[in-house]
Formats: structure tokens, C-alpha cells, sequence
């Protein structure tokens, strides 16, 4: 099957670096105009610069998703150089883990409001844009953690179990518009998010997952760009799991 977005243009969130910069590329090489979005220009750019290094078309802006007003110049300025979004894939995120009883109550706020209240924002902004196409894709990067918890993870698990609220409930109002609301839930990524993780949490996730080791930004990417083509259609409301059998 061959995924071809020329034609049409593709914000992700987070694009400066780890999953979401591969997503950038995988989508800027399978001919998207890419919006790339991060908390500073730079990283936006550089990524965006990389894109159009292999010959793709792609744009920058920097927005703290915490931030509505932000949010909104940073998308509406990538509309303006790009045209209507076709697909938006949130996937920015942070984590502050501790176990509950050290957890402030800045560390729950700061991650539900770019973890969670990022996404909603930023679907706001492209969703009338999109009705009026009549089509799109909106893709919600949420995480094994937000199906199955994770200790001194309450305030990133929360985030992510809410994406997938987010998604099913996005699925059924903007399904007949020809929109389509989807979730992949990661499992253990090589980025810098994971990069403190200790020796023998990854022994434990090698020897447990059926595929034997941790997965990497290019594993996430493919699933990404199929639910956000054509022929993803009739797929909606869905979570997909994508993490090499951990949760077996
Ligand atoms: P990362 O830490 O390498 O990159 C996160 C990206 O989000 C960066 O581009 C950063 O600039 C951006 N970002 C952070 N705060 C922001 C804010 N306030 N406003 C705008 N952008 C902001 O993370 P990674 O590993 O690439 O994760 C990407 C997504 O995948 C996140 O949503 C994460 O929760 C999720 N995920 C990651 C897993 C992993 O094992 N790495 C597993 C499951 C889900």
C-alpha cells in the first residue's frame, strides 16, 4: 500500500525531536506540506530545515501548548503558509513522574494541560477548517501508560488515559464530516523521555516483549501515517497499540 499525502498538509506536535521528528520526516517523505510545531522555534526549524534538505515543503512555528493564545497564532500562522490542515497529529508530551504522595499539584496541572489540554486546543483550532473540507485526521499520541497505569506516573497516566476519551469522543462528532479520531499508544520508546530509565526496567521490557527489545521512534511513525492517509477511512475512535507485545 502506497501512503502519499502529496497535497496535503500535516501539523505534528513536538516535532523538535524523538517520536515526533520522525513523524515529521516519514510524513515530509511521503510528500506532506509539514507544519512543525515545538516549544522553541529552533527546534521546529530544524526539523522543518531537514525536511526540505530531502526536498519536502515544510513550515515552523513554536507555541507552549499549555498556552491557548499561543496555540492558536502558532497554528493559524502554519494554515496561512501551508493551507488547511488535513491531518494534526498531537503528539508533544511531557512527563514529571514521583510517586503520588511527592506529586504537587504544579506537577499534575503543567502535564494534564500540555499532555491533555494541548491536544483539546489544539483540535479546536483545526476542526472547523477541517468540517468545512469535509475531511481529516486527527491523531492523538497517548501511551501503553494511559491504558494500564504506571506507578509515580498518576498525573501522565491520567493525560493519557484522557487522550483516549478525547479521540472517541472527537471520533463520533466529527465522523460525518468524513474526519476520523484516532489514538496510538506507544509502548517504551527510545527518546530523551525514556533516556533515565534504569538497567533493569529495560532487561525487564527485552525479556517480556514478544518482540524483544524497545521499540524506537521509526516504529511508531508507519502507524501513525496509516491512520492519518485516505485509506484509514473507516478507521475511527480506535487506540492502537503499538509497543512489541509488552502488554501481552
Ligand atoms: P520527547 O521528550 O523526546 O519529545 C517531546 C516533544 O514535545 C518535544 O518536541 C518537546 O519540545 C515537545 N513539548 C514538550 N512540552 C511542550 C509544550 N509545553 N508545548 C509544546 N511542545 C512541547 O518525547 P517522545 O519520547 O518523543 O514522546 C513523544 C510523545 O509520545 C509524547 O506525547 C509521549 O508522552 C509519547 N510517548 C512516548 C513514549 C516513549 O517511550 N518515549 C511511550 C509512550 C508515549
Amino acid at each position: 500500500m502506497n501512503l502519499d499525502f502529496t497535497g496535503k498538509t500535516v501539523l505534528v506536535t513536538g516535532a523538535s525531536r524523538g517520536i515526533g521528528r520522525t513523524i515529521a520526516l516519514e510524513f515530509g517523505r511521503a510528500g506532506a506540506s509539514v507544519g512543525c510545531l515545538a516549544t522553541t522555534l529552533g527546534g521546529a526549524q530544524a526539523t522543518a530545515d531537514l525536511i526540505r534538505e530531502a526536498g519536502g515543503t515544510a513550515s515552523a512555528a513554536a507555541a507552549n501548548l499549555a498556552e491557548a493564545a499561543e496555540v492558536e497564532a502558532a497554528l493559524s500562522a502554519l494554515e496561512a503558509e501551508l493551507g488547511t490542515p488535513w491531518a494534526l497529529v498531537n503528539n508533544a508530551g511531557i512527563t514529571r513522574d514521583k510517586l503520588m504522595m511527592r506529586m504537587s499539584e504544579d506537577d499534575f496541572d503543567q502535564v494534564l494541560a500540555v499532555n491533555l489540554k494541548g491536544a483539546w486546543l489544539t483540535s479546536r483550532a483545526v476542526m472547523k477548517p477541517m468540517m468545512k473540507a469535509r475531511g481529516g485526521r486527527i491523531i492523538n499520541i497517548s501511551s501503553v501508560i494511559g491504558l494500564h497505569g504506571g506507578a509515580g506516573q498518576a498525573n501522565y497516566s491520567a493525560s493519557k488515559a484522557g487522550l483516549i476519551g478525547l479521540t472517541m469522543s472527537l471520533a463520533k462528532e466529527l465522523g460525518s464530516r468524513g474526519i476520523t479520531c484516532n489514538a496510538v499508544a506507544p509502548g517504551f520508546i527510545e527518546t530523551d523521555m525514556t533516556g533515565d530509565l534504569p538497567q533493569d526496567f529495560r532487561e525487564f521490557v527485552v525479556k517480556q516483549a514478544p518482540a524483544g527489545r524497545l521499540g524506537r521512534p521509526e516504529d511508531i511513525a508507519p502507524a501513525v501515517l496509516f491512520l492519518a492517509s485516505e485509506q484509514a477511512a473507516f478507521i475511527t475512535g480506535q487506540t492502537l497499540t503499538v509497543d512489541g507485545g509488552l502488554f501481552l
